[in-house]
């Protein structure tokens, strides 16, 4: 007769934040653990179910300047959320304003996860803005976009065109990191987009950048692949002007696939032609 299978060892703390950080984890988002099997209406795992390792005490800090996390309620129902969130964008009648309002709004599901919401950086002067997809860990710490390795491309690529932070704009279509750097949901976008499209209105470009596909689908309303997207003019209609807008590859695309720079140079080339028209139009 065989013996019985020997328990297995638990796992050391060293194994199990090498599990997280393996899965995607990089920060706590409470102090303290809860153990989520113990609340109601979750059921209990059947004996023959291994639980899995209750959480790790603490993985990461939130930066000690985060905001303090309160038990705030729920956030509402997404097409609740995207109303409000239309009828909260249309009022702000300044940058300030809108930061303000977005810094006050809950009903994006992301904002509970997130260390802070990551804005803008540049000059809202500028006469060219670039917009992203969504902040990820760095940016998330910071407050500021694109600030990691995309970021230090992005820096390039607006280099390439005579300009740096202090004469361009930029900004994400979702203000707020998704957690683990997953993509952000078709709610969450519709949720976010009326703060973007306040935010163009407001700076008021001569020339709109969409880096890749999901903000040029989201802000350009388009439904194509980047290959289709980039490199052509759209109009963007803010309500009261029309903008040229282009859409191009996003930093992070073309940091695994470099062969895709020279592509991406042609557009920032077109940009700069279209940049230099308007200002002696
Ligand atoms: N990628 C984005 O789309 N935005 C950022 O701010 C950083 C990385």
């Amino acid at each position: 007769m065989s013996s019985p299978p020997r328990p297995e060892p638990s796992p050391s703390v060293r194994e199990l934040l090498a599990f997280y950080v393996e899965a995607g984890v990089d920060c706590a988002l409470l102090d303290e653990t809860v153990d989520r099997l113990a609340e109601q209406d979750v059921p209990r795992p059947t004996s023959d179910v291994v639980a899995p390792p209750a959480p790790a005490p603490q993985i990461l800090r939130r930066a000690e300047t985060a905001a303090p996390r309160t038990t705030a309620a729920p956030p509402p129902a997404p097409d609740v959320a995207i109303v409000s969130a239309r009828e909260a964008a249309r009022t702000a009648p300044t940058l300030e304003a809108l930061r303000a309002l977005m810094e006050n709004f809950d009903g994006c599901p992301l904002k509970t996860t997130a260390t802070r919401l990551v804005f803008a950086d540049g000059n809202p002067q500028a006469r060219v803005m670039f917009v992203g997809e969504a902040p990820g860990r760095d940016e998330d710490l910071s407050g500021l976009p694109f600030v990691g390795r995309s970021g230090k491309l992005l820096d390039l690529m607006i280099a390439a065109i005579g300009l740096d932070r202090t004469t361009a704009y930029i900004a994400n279509v979702i203000p707020w990191r998704p957690p683990g750097n997953r993509d952000p949901s078709p709610q969450e976008t519709q949720i976010c987009l009326p703060f973007i499209k306040r935010q163009i209105e407001l700076v008021n470009p001569d020339v709109l950048v969409c880096l890749g596909k999901p903000s040029s689908q989201a802000v350009l309303n388009l439904k194509d692949g980047i290959m289709r997207m980039r490199g052509r003019w759209y109009d963007y209609d803010t309500g009261t002007r029309s903008i040229r807008a282009m859409a191009t590859f996003h930093p992070a695309y073309l940091l695994r696939q470099p062969i895709y720079k020279r592509m991406a140079w042609q557009d920032l080339r077109a940009v700069a032609k279209a940049l230099q028209e308007a200002a002696t139009s």
